[in-house]
């Protein structure tokens, strides 16, 4: 039986791991322990979920008496991401296991941190990392190992991020580079994992610009140079574009998406204390980027040419992968309920150097992230799909090298020179053979 205690009673613990581990893995998992350093978030919880009645209950001072008193085997860390490295350590000095979500922390003398700390530990860290389940993402993994495109030379990889999605982590404590590291790290840590994992080559140098564009002070579109306001009280709402297109004038959100939720309160009460979700995206506390572009050299000779912008008029991402043998292509267009146009559905196209094309139409799972979701889930709660014939689940070092990169991203974007991967994670060399 897993023992597990939750650290970060988060919109995305409740859906992602809670939820899940209630309803469809209770047989083998079992939660015991309840951590917030906001108590309405474990009132929360306890009446979203009812079945957690009597499970005790505890602030962040706390923790190593929750472990002594339920006497747990494994810790989910769902907290802000910059609390994430307080529970990793904690957990591991006492030889738990940790299962965290991403970013795994947000810097890399954090994560060299955790890696030296696992060495000391009985208990092993995973980084749910569940992009890498999307079954288009499986499906590039299992033909780059299959040989179809041969030795890997170049990666194109450009993120659109929409009005909606975007403007959301303005909106929260994601917004503050010490909460969440920045987007580079926060939202891209995401994209380079995929990269990293894909190619299976390790970053060496990172060099990028980047610039706030849209959202902050001096956003085009911020009806007056006012500080301090929130979405729902706002008296500019009507006059506020990002308001308008996705909020009717009740006030009430029209859109539904998997992972950004402004609200999962049934009653009238605040989802948390002291902290509001909707803060505007026009203060002037903003000053993290909103759009990158990055280029980044792997040491199997390996090129990344990566891109992400958030605020655009659709959602999704375009990908090719080059190698000595062919070319790799797909496109995403991400929740069509939000692509106001029509949108072709997703296929990877194969392109051999010399010979016909083939486009594989990719079965799709039910759940969120294209099905991704729910397969990370039965690996974590029910074990690794001993049928599986390549690693998915992430590591603290997959965790760590994915921040890296991120933070190489928006080091550099300030330094206007490169950042090299072995500088921010203190490794002595990292095999080169550039
Ligand atoms: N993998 C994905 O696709 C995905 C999607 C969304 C969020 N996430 C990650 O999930 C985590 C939660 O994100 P969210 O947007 O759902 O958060 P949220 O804003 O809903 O909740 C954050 C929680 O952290 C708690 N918290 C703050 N400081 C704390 C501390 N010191 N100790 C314990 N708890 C503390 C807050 O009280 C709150 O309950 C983040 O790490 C985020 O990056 C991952």
């Amino acid at each position: 039986m897993r023992r597990i205690v939750v650290c970060g009673i988060s919109n995305r613990a409740l859906g992602m791991f809670i939820e899940p581990v209630i309803h469809d893995f209770d047989a083998e998992n079992r939660i015991v322990g309840l951590l917030d350093v906001d108590d309405r978030r474990l009132e929360l919880c306890k009446e979203t979920y009812p079945e957690l009645q009597d499970v005790p209950v505890y602030q962040p001072d706390q923790f190593e008496q929750m472990i002594s008193e339920t006497n747990p085997n494994t810790v989910i860390v769902a907290s802000r991401d910059d609390t994430h490295i307080d529970y990793i350590l904690r957990g591991l000095a006492l030889d738990l296991n940790i299962i965290t979500e991403k970013p795994m922390v947000t810097n890399a003398d954090d994560a060299v941190k955790v890696m030296e700390a696992e060495t000391k530990s009985k208990g092993t860290v995973t980084v749910t990392f569940n992009y890498r389940y999307n079954p288009y993402h499986r499906k590039i993994k299992e033909m780059i190992i299959a040989g179809k495109i041969g030795r890997i030379t170049s990666v194109d990889l450009n993120w659109y991020i929409d009005t909606y999605h975007g403007a959301s982590y303005f909106k929260r404590w994601n917004r503050k580079r010490e909460h969440s590291g920045g987007l580079s790290v926060h939202k891209s840590t995401h994209h380079f994992d995929l990269v990293n994992w894909w190619i299976d080559q390790l970053p060496v140098e990172v060099f990028a610009y980047g610039a706030l564009n849209y959202y902050g002070k001096d956003g085009e579109l911020n009806p007056s140079p006012q500080d301090n306001r929130f979405c729902g009280t706002c008296a500019e709402q009507l006059n506020c574009d990002y308001y308008t297109r996705w909020s009717n004038r009740r006030n009430s959100q029209s859109v539904k998406d998997d992972h950004i939720q402004s609200s999962i309160s049934q009653s009238n009460e605040p989802d948390y204390t002291g902290y509001r979700p909707d803060a505007c995206i026009f203060d002037h506390e903003i000053e993290i980027e909103d759009t990158y572009v990055a280029t980044v050299k792997y040491d199997k000779g390996a090129f990344l040419s990566y891109s992400i912008n958030f605020s655009l008029p659709y959602e999704g991402y375009r990908l090719a992968i080059n190698g000595t043998k062919g070319r790799i292509e797909t496109a995403e267009y991400h929740e069509p309920s939000r692509v106001p146009f029509p949108i072709p559905e997703q296929t990877i196209d194969y392109f051999p150097l010399f010979g016909s094309k083939e486009t594989i139409h990719v079965v799709k799972g039910e759940g969120g992230h294209g099905g991704g979701d729910p397969v990370i889930q039965e690996d974590l709660f029910l074990g690794i799909d001993p049928t599986r014939q390549y690693e998915i689940l992430a590591g603290a070092e997959a965790g760590a090298y994915s921040i890296a990169v991120g933070e190489g991203v928006w080091r550099s974007s300030k330094s206007n020179q490169p950042i090299k991967i072995a500088d921010l994670l203190k490794v002595p060399t990292l095999h080169e053979n550039q």
